[in-house]
C-alpha cells in the first residue's frame, strides 16, 4: 500500500498526544554507542526501524483503534499480517500477531520495543504481546477465542481467519485490500460501524453509515462486484459506490 500518501490523507488531527518515543530513540541509541554493547544496538536499531515505519505515538491508525477499543471493549486481539505494526497494543493488552516475515521476530522480542509500548499504553493491564511467524492461511489459534481481530492491507484475512474470532466479537477491518467489501458479502458478519475520519469517531447509526457497499443506483455490493474490485482498478469498474472509508468495524452474528 501507499504508506506515505496514506499516512498524509489519514493523518490525526489529535495535537495533544505526547511523544516520549523520541527521547527513548536517545537513550536506547546512546547506550548502543556503547562499544562492548553489541545486543543493545541490535536492540536500539528494532526500536528505530519499528518508530520510523510506524511514527511511534504519530501512528495514524492510533486514534483507529482507541475508537474501536472504546467501541468494542475488547481485551484478547488477534491482527494477521501485522508486519511490524505493534501500536496495536497501546490500545489492546493482549496481541497476537501473526506475520510469515522471519525478519520481524526481531522485533517483537525486543525489550526496548516492549518498553515503549509499556511506556505508552492506554490501559492499566500488564502487556502482553505473541508473535507468530507464520502463513495466517495455516491453522495457528484456538478457534473463536478473540474478541477482535485487525485486517489492515494484507490481503483477504477475512476468509482464513474469521473462524478464530468469537461469537459476538468483532472485526475491524480495512478496505485496502478489498477485505471490508468481502466481508460485507458473509452472513456471519453485520456492519456495525464505519469510521469516520473527520471526527475520529465511528458512525454507529445504521442512517448515518447508509451508502457504504452500496452502489450509485442504491443496490448493496454483490459478490461479482467484489470480485471486480480484486480485478480491476476503480477507474476501470463497472460499478461505483456512494460512500467509502478506510475502516469498517464487523460483528460476527453467527458461526459460518
Ligand atoms: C502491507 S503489510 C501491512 C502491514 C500492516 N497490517 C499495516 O497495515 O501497516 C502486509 C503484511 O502482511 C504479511 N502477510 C501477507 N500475507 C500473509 C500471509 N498469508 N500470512 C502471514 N502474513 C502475511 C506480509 O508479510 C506483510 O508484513
Amino acid at each position: 500500500m501507499p504508506k506515505t500518501k496514506r499516512s498524509k490523507r489519514y493523518k490525526t488531527t489529535q495535537t495533544n498526544v505526547k511523544k516520549p518515543y523520541e527521547k527513548s530513540v536517545k537513550v536506547n541509541a546512546s547506550s548502543a554507542g556503547n562499544s562492548n554493547s553489541g545486543a543493545k544496538k541490535k536492540s536500539a536499531a528494532n526500536l528505530k526501524w519499528f518508530l520510523k515505519v510506524y511514527k511511534g505515538l504519530d501512528d495514524w491508525h492510533i486514534p483507529i483503534f482507541q475508537a474501536t477499543q472504546q467501541y468494542t471493549k475488547a481485551k484478547h486481539v488477534l491482527y494477521p499480517g501485522c508486519d511490524k505494526h505493534l501500536t496495536a497494543s497501546l490500545c489492546f493488552p493482549l496481541v497476537v500477531y501473526v506475520d510469515v516475515n522471519k525478519k520481524l521476530k526481531p522485533v517483537f522480542n525486543d525489550d526496548s520495543v516492549l518498553e515503549w509500548v509499556k511506556e505508552n499504553k492506554m490501559y492499566s493491564e500488564e502487556t502482553k504481546i505473541k508473535f507468530l511467524c507464520q502463513n495466517f492461511d495455516s491453522g495457528f489459534e484456538k478457534l473463536a477465542s478473540f474478541d477482535l481481530m485487525i485486517s489492515a492491507c494484507a490481503g483477504i484475512v477475512s476468509k482464513p481467519c474469521s473462524k478464530y474470532i468469537k461469537p459476538g466479537g468483532y472485526f475491524l477491518v480495512s478496505d485496502a485490500h478489498f477485505d471490508a467489501r468481502t466481508t460485507f458479502l458473509r452472513p456471519d458478519f453485520e456492519l456495525v460501524a464505519v469510521y469516520d475520519n473527520e471526527t475520529s469517531q465511528f458512525l454507529t447509526n445504521k442512517a448515518e453509515f447508509a451508502g457504504h457497499f452500496h452502489t450509485l443506483e442504491g443496490k448493496p455490493l454483490n459478490s461479482k462486484q467484489v470480485e471486480e474490485s480484486l480485478q480491476k482498478p476503480k477507474a476501470r469498474r463497472s460499478f461505483k459506490l456512494q460512500k467509502e472509508a478506510m475502516f469498517y468495524l464487523f460483528r460476527k452474528v453467527k458461526e459460518a
